[in-house]
């Protein structure tokens, strides 16, 4: 080993000396993080954007001054943490957006510590063995043969339709419900793929019926995309029918299981996921329901051949003498170059809760939605969307048009009091609530009802 950092200059995270230097930065980053919780009080700073710019522009002052500031990690981690929407805060609860857990966010700081980056066997030979092995895993959790890892839902329902344009052509056209996510289309219209089919879902998921209609008069290749907890409603298409439908017509099958491939770590709720084994690809996304830091997305695959097309070589990073030498060829496994090695973190929260653990916390956020829908459901001062079927709740102050809806929901931005999303689904618009934070209490689900019910009684307009 070399010997120690230089007194001159900045100390490296790893490296001899790479520990000492971190820890004291870690009590300040771990004291301003609790300090800008505590500036902040709530699930949202208070007083909009506006407010809030302003706030981190005095923290920032100059971005790249002339002489440094050894106080700037401070003073800009609080900034953040003040001005933070806060998953971990029970009234967080707009998106799919997850309060990552303690253990999953150390293993990344090992990650960013070590900064493997797996575009190449030499720069993470560690953490590409890891990858293969626990990205396979989770694929055969799913029923499928193998995973990439990417940064997201998007990434991997991109790399789907990519795949499937290899495989069948570029004339292979999307055929999707209207809950699915957008990231769909748009993945079609990047590719130059035909304009998708998007068949109407009027009750949130998408009807066997219509599509089977759809798949009889529409020609030439096709790749239906089902979803496992739609973005809006947390609703889970009849995955076994629109499978057998999709092998009865000869068709591609994608099932963006982004948020309800979490599913399958519970014993409780596995079975909701039946026909998943079905699929050619599945989107899994543990940022959702995985409780990892972003990002942490797989797309899963039932037929690993298919990812030859994605085979490139670049020698500085794959030359064939080195991988025939045995050296692993990583540049076939994304259409990135340098990527982080975000499996560490998925790994160490699969080897540290097990299945149980992780199950037992899917269990809790279904129960809280559950939980939550009963007492919308009990109160007369609101309507229901639908009974859950993973952890999302759709809600609205029953005698409240639609402009209400939206004024009352800005209002808790604007106070910082609550974060709740909103969905247009039966042409109405209704608040969401994503429960995602297994530390959530009974008594934190009636708060946020009665918040709702005084922002939406409150008079007068809100600020911007
Ligand atoms: C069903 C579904 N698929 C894909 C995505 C995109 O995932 P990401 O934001 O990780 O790219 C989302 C995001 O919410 C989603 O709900």
């Amino acid at each position: 080993m070399s010997a120690g950092h230089s007194p001159h200059l900045p100390p490296l995270a790893s490296g001899p000396g790479g520990t000492d230097a971190l820890r004291p930065l870690l009590t300040t980053v771990l004291d301003a993080l609790a300090a800008g919780a505590v500036r902040r009080g709530g699930p949202l700073p208070a007083g909009g954007p506006d407010a809030v710019a302003a706030r981190v522009a005095d923290a920032l002052g100059d971005v790249l001054p002339d002489t440094g500031d050894p106080d700037a990690l401070r003073t800009l981690v609080q900034a953040l943490a003040e001005g933070a929407a806060d998953p971990a805060d029970p009234l967080c609860a707009a998106h799919l957006h997850c309060p990552p857990l303690a253990v999953a966010t150390a293993a990344d700081l090992a990650a960013s510590a070590l900064n493997p980056s797996l575009d190449s066997w030499d720069q993470a030979p560690a953490a590409s063995a890891l990858e293969a092995v626990v990205a396979r895993a989770l694929a055969g959790a799913a029923g499928l043969a193998d995973a990439l890892v990417t940064t997201g839902g998007t990434e991997a329902n991109q790399l789907a339709l990519l795949l499937a344009r290899e495989a069948h052509g570029g004339s292979v056209r999307l055929v999707c419900g209207a809950g699915a996510h957008h990231s769909l289309p748009r993945a079609a219209w990047l590719l130059g793929l035909p304009d998708p089919v998007v068949i109407p879902a009027p009750d949130g998921t998408l009807d066997p019926a219509a599509l089977d209609g759809a798949l009889s008069t529409l020609s030439g290749p096709l790749l239906v995309a089902a979803t496992a907890g739609t973005t809006d409603a947390g609703l889970i298409d009849p995955l076994p029918d629109i499978a057998a439908l999709c092998a009865a017509h000869g068709v591609r099958l994608h099932i963006d299981a982004a948020y309800g491939g979490g599913l399958l770590f519970s014993d409780r709720h596995r079975d909701k996921l039946a026909g998943l084994d079905a699929a050619h690809t599945v989107t899994l996304d543990l940022h959702k329901l995985g409780w990892q830091p972003v990002a942490a997305g797989l797309l899963a695959v039932a037929h690993p051949h298919e990812l030859a097309p994605l085979q490139q070589r670049a020698d500085y990073l794959n030359a064939d003498d080195d991988t025939d030498a045995g050296f692993p060829d990583l540049l076939g496994r994304s259409l990135r170059t340098t990527r982080r090695p975000d499996i560490l973190k998925i790994a160490v929260t699969l080897g540290t809760l097990g299945r149980d653990g992780l199950g037992a916390l899917v269990d809790q956020v279904c129960a809280l939605a559950r939980e939550f829908a009963a007492l919308v459901r009990e109160h007369p001062g609101f309507a229901l969307y639908d009974r859950p079927d993973i952890s999302t709740v759709l809600f609205r102050p029953a005698e409240a048009d639609d402009t209400a809806v939206a004024t009352a929901r800005r209002r808790l931005l604007y106070e910082g009091r609550a974060v709740l999303g909103r969905a247009r689904l039966d042409g109405r618009l209704w608040l969401k609530a994503t429960f995602l934070n297994p530390h959530t209490r009974r008594d934190d689900l009636a708060r946020l009802l009665t918040l709702v019910e005084l922002a939406a009684l409150a008079e007068g307009s809100t600020p911007g």
